[in-house]
């Protein structure tokens, strides 16, 4: 096949503006997929992706329009992502800008720009959902014009859902967008955007080749990991896998690897094949989770079944860390690291769904850098890694790159939300219509926990947020200990901003007071910093004697009684408290916060 037949490309959209769809159209236009066979949005293979509606992997897929082969990548519509969408990219050398024409650009429409801008990719802009009655073409081309600086009639417009249009974008594509460059005589090269483990074949790398080419029997090697093995086989989707002779200049496709673990084959690496003196493509990062939770189970006697489950998910999914943990309250669980909020919340629904598992996740928290005063630098993952205070020189938590675009008229309400979550203005760009884009710099720890929910609720639903980690700074954190009968209870420790400590404080002894029984005396309920009780609340004692109906009776059931006290007292020893036990549900209220 000739190189310049090719046309990479890829869509890039916010969340909902039709992205799956229009690749449906697509595959169906070219003759790919078979209109009669058409499961709806074929490229969003995971069940879970089907359900909640948002792509999590990425598939490519290869049509042919117009004596030339297509090749489109799917790429993620969710900001914990990032880094697949950039190395997607990097893959293809245009890109479909699509935007909903009932809502206009969003938040990640214009994080996704400039991602494909930095690669230098040929944008074609285009108009989504026109059958709708909502669709408002004019002002939507107005604000593509401001936002690309491009000519009104470079703007295509489409209905994704009746295909109306979907022709003349696919005509654009080969238009507009140029064939691959790349040297079919050089060395093997190959850029990984997606790989996953597949039962029986092993690691699989979703690839672009670079330069080069690749067959089954190659040795394959990859430049960061180092790692070797043979190629199984190499082919391409359409949508399903259909095996090649071999994977050519510019083309893109799959390649097995026959490794076991994913970390051999990670996104970004640059794979070639043994002997040659290939030098790595630009952009290999490794990705590094940004949020740890602790996970536990329910039932304690499932935490072997819950660490093989994880341990299976992590073979498709390199991005996922976990480490065991004992909390003295939930018993033994794992420490995960996730690339963030939503990254946690589709672990934890495919440990319940395909595992079963009924779980209790803890708050979660971001990867602070500890800088010690000897220059170690340790990056925590729980309150208890915390070092001594004297040993500890500063602390330092990620900070975001933040964007929402909103209408103006809530522009006063999204500022003081951001103000109150240490977020720092940096400036206001306007939109066509009355719609602004306000960029900000902010802790990523301020947007992990209830930002984006604030976030829609200030602003009707209407506003969206984006944002990419930039660098760490700087944080004025403090280890707090909750206090329960003057006893510190672990598994209660946080790591909070100084300024909120004392109101954070409050909250969970209150929360403490809500949910721990009355004793025959009164119970002190205390947050402390350092030496210093910042919050305090007290369990008054109770008034009946309790002991009263021991007395008397038969002697049976006063057996019995003293037999609960002392499995009781037992599991009060257990939980390292002698004095107070404390109920698993208020540990659940504190740590779920
Ligand atoms: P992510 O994978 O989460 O990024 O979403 P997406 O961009 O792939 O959106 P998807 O294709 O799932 O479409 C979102 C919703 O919009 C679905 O309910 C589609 O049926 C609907 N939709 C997509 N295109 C059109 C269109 O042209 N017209 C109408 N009326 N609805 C559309």
């Amino acid at each position: 096949m000739n190189q310049n037949e090719i046309r990479n490309f890829c869509i890039i959209a916010h969340i909902d503006h039709g992205k799956s769809t229009l690749a449906d159209r697509m595959l169906e236009l070219t003759g790919t997929v078979d209109k009669r066979n058409m499961k709806k949005q074929l490229l969003d293979s995971m069940e879970l992706e089907q359900e909640k509606g948002i792509t999590i992997k990425l598939a490519p897929a290869r049509m042919a329009w117009d004596n030339q082969t297509l090749n489109l990548i799917d790429t993620p519509g969710h900001v914990d992502f990032n880094y697949e969408v950039s190395r997607s990219l990097a893959a293809v050398e245009g890109a479909i800008l699509l935007v909903d024409a009932t809502q206009g650009v969003q938040a990640q429409t214009i994080g996704n720009l400039y991602l494909a801008l930095a690669q230098d990719l040929k944008i074609i802009p285009v108009l989504n959902k026109i059958d709708l009655p909502a669709a408002d073409v004019e002002t939507r081309t107005q604000e593509l014009i401001s936002l690309i600086g491009c000519d009104a009639s470079e703007v295509l417009t489409v209905s994704a859902k009746t295909g109306e249009g979907v022709e003349a974008l696919l005509d654009a594509v080969v238009d507009r967008i140029p064939a691959p460059s790349g040297d079919s005589d050089a060395p093997a090269r190959a850029m990984v955007f997606d790989s996953f483990y597949d039962e029986f074949k092993g690691v699989v790398g979703y690839v672009r080749v670079v330069d080069g080419s690749f067959k089954a029997g190659d040795t394959l090697r990859m430049i960061a990991t180092k790692v070797e093995s043979e190629i199984l086989d190499v082919g391409h989707l359409d949508p399903g896998f259909v095996t090649d002779a071999d994977l050519a200049t510019g083309q893109i496709g799959y390649i097995v690897s026959g490794q076991k673990e994913i970390e051999g084959i990670r996104v970004g690496d640059t794979m070639s094949t043994s002997g040659t003196k290939a030098e790595p493509l630009a952009g290999y990062e490794e990705v590094k989770p940004m949020v740890f939770a602790g996970i536990f189970p329910k039932e304690g006697s499932e935490y072997n079944r819950m660490r093989d489950a994880m341990a299976k998910l992590k073979l498709s999914d390199a991005a996922l860390t976990f480490e065991p943990e004992q909390s003295s309250a939930l018993g033994f669980g794992l420490r995960c690291g996730f690339l963030g909020m939503l990254h946690l919340e589709i672990i934890k629904e495919r440990l319940a769904r395909e595992f079963n598992l009924e779980l209790v996740v803890t708050v979660p928290s971001v990867a602070y850098q500890v800088t010690k005063t000897n220059n170690e630098v340790l990056t925590i993952k729980s309150p208890a890694e915390l070092p001594e205070v004297t040993f500890i020189d500063h602390i330092d938590e990620p900070w975001v790159k933040a964007d929402v675009v909103t209408p103006s008229a809530y522009v006063g309400a999204v500022m003081e939300l951001c103000q109150n979550k240490h977020a720092i203005y940096q400036n206001t760009e306007y939109l066509e219509g009355d719609r602004v884009i306000l960029h900000y710099e902010m802790p990523l720890a301020s947007v992990i926990v209830d930002f984006y929910d604030k976030l829609k609720s200030v602003t009707a639903g209407y506003a969206s947020l984006n944002y990419e980690i930039m660098d760490y700074r700087v944080a004025d954190v403090v280890r707090m200990d909750i206090l329960v009968a003057e006893e510190p209870v672990e598994a209660l420790s946080s790591l909070v901003y100084r300024d909120e400590a004392h109101e954070v404080g409050k909250s969970i002894v209150k929360t403490l007071k809500e949910e721990i029984p009355k004793k025959m005396f009164v119970i002190k309920l205390q947050a402390a910093v350092g030496g210093t009780i910042v919050a305090g609340e007290r369990i008054s004692a109770m008034r009946k004697d309790v002991t009263a109906k021991l007395y008397g009776g038969d002697v049976t059931r006063k057996r019995k009684l003293l037999e609960k006290q002392k499995k009781g007292k037992a599991k009060m020893m257990a939980m390292g408290k002698g004095k107070v036990d404390i109920p698993t549900d208020a540990y659940l209220k504190v740590l779920k916060r």
